[in-house]
């Protein structure tokens, strides 16, 4: 079955990158679809190439294909992820401003009542920003904001990204290895 990932341009790109790397490490079919404020944060934030990052999915659509198969609910998937999900995305699936193939994607997720776990980015927040979620929450979406947890000591950013992706991974009930469970204090 098809998870659709979606990147959109909030910082920590790499979780995106982390998120599909996993999936196809476990043989999960992703769908990808990258927002052009995502490709300019690779650049920035990363040095992977945008080539290597949709390498990792099974199928690549382009953001702005509107017609694609994500934007029909007769398309089956399991769900999606919005990772990271900028606050700009978060708005739009909020209002249900569905103006490119990921947001279209997100609301066709939400109105066939599949998971939409969303992975925002921001801080400080706004009002605005937190109402957004509050909206998107009530509709159905997973809210899984990028905050790690630092229970486990870690001491890689790697685990720090893993950890975020192991709880994505999580809610999907998806197995993984990406962090050792809280067994109580040792
Ligand atoms: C380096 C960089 C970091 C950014 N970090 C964030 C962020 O953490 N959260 C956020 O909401 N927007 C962030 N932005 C702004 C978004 O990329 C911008 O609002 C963009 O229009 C989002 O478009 P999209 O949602 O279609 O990807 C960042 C932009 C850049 C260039």
């Amino acid at each position: 079955m098809v998870l659709l990932v979606g990147m959109s341009g909030g910082s920590g790109v790499i979780y995106g990158v982390r998120l599909l790397e996993v999936l196809k490490r476990l043989k999960v079919e992703a769908h990808l679809i990258i927002s052009t404020a995502a490709q300019e944060t690779l650049v920035i934030e990363t040095s992977y190439k945008v080539r290597y990052v949709e390498s990792l999915a099974s199928r690549v659509y382009r953001f702005n294909d509107i017609a694609a198969a994500p934007s029909s609910g007769t398309f089956r998937t399991q769900g999606m992820v919005v990772i990271p999900c900028s606050m700009k995305t978060l708005a739009g699936i909020a209002s249900g401003y569905s103006d490119n193939l990921l947001l279209r994607a997100a609301e066709v997720t939400l109105k066939e009542r599949r998971p939409l776990v969303l992975v925002p980015r921001e801080t400080p927040l706004t009002t605005i920003h937190i109402e957004n979620m509050l909206r998107v929450a009530q509709a159905g979406a997973i809210l899984l904001p990028a905050m790690p947890g630092f229970y486990d000591r870690p001491m890689t950013i790697d685990e720090l990204v893993n950890h975020v992706v192991g709880k994505v991974l999580d809610v999907l009930n998806i197995e993984h290895d990406l962090y050792k469970r809280w067994a109580g204090p040792q």
